[in-house]
């Protein structure tokens, strides 16, 4: 397996939501393979306490407490980051767990959920996506761009209407940036999966007094590990993939789709 560009000790990358459960661990596996993170949360002190946690492997560890869904969100990690040189961006936060009914809750949560994972996603996807490319034109080895996505991206389901909507979103943008950017350096990858262990995880279902074991969540370090070997052999990421040659699961099958929609776009837009 070769190691995408992207993944280079001594550069650092960001992880949105990185101050627990699969944020912590794509930040933990990073800083084991020599990369320097930014984590990025609301909560000061778990943040201090992630960096605390990701700091004992060697690296440096900066924190950048921002609501992801505030108008200034991408200018402030620019800001953050602008004397770094990064090569990898990691959009994990994005869950929405309230289990309500879409017209039963007022607009306003769905529009702070749709801010945060449509909005600002889209905004710095395009923010972050241009300074790789540029960063490779200038004769940087390469960038990599990793979204975390959900099987929910499949299709609508009840008590998730916008939940599964972003998702949707979220994976054919991260399937098309994956077309457009590997020939120009920059691996991009969307990760799916069904559930996973972490806390947001817990708190839903303690509401409910279900055990984690009953759901059968993967493990959040085996996730990040296999997302950032696939940084490179894209589109997604599915270690939950019915077969290799499901059209809707499968890694192969999507890509071949990807593929030929994009030489069909090629031959119509030259
Ligand atoms: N857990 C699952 O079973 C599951 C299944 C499929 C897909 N996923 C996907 O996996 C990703 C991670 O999910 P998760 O379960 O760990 O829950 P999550 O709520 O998406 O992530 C928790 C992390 O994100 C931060 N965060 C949440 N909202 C934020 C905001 N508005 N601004 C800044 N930081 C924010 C949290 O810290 P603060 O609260 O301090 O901000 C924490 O660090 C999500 O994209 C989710 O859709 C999860």
């Amino acid at each position: 397996m070769t190691q995408s560009a992207a993944i280079a000790p001594g550069k650092w990358a960001f992880v949105t939501g990185g101050s627990d459960g699969l944020g912590l661990a794509f930040a933990t596996d990073l800083a084991r393979r020599g990369m320097n993170c930014l984590l990025i949360a609301r909560n000061e002190d778990k943040l201090a306490r992630a960096a605390e946690t990701v700091r004992t492997t060697g690296v440096e560890v900066r924190t950048l407490s921002l609501d992801l869904g505030a108008p200034d969100a991408v200018a402030r990690i620019e800001a953050a980051t602008a004397d770094l040189p990064l090569t990898l961006a990691v959009f994990n936060a994005g869950a929405e767990a309230s289990g309500a009914q879409f017209v039963d809750q007022p607009y306003a949560t769905w529009a702070a959920t749709i801010q945060r994972n449509v909005l600002f996603l889209t905004e710095a996807l395009h923010h972050f996506g241009r300074r790789l490319v540029d960063s490779v034109d200038d004769g940087g080895s390469g960038g990599g761009l990793i979204v975390v996505g959900s099987e929910a991206a499949f299709g609508g389901v009840g008590q998730s209407g916008i939940y599964t909507a972003t998702k949707g979103f979220a994976l054919n943008l991260g399937e098309a940036l994956w077309a457009e950017l590997t020939p120009r350096g920059v691996d991009v990858v969307t990760l799916l999966f069904k559930i996973a262990d972490t806390p947001m995880l817990r708190e839903t279902l303690a509401r409910r007094g279900i055990p984690v074991e009953a759901t059968g969540a993967s493990d959040t370090a085996a996730l990040a590990r296999g997302t950032i070997d696939a940084l490179g052999s894209g589109p997604i990421y599915n270690p939950d993939e019915t077969s290799p040659d499901d059209p809707v699961t499968s890694n192969a099958a999507r890509r071949e789709r990807v593929l030929a929609k994009s030489e069909l776009m090629k031959f119509f837009y030259g």
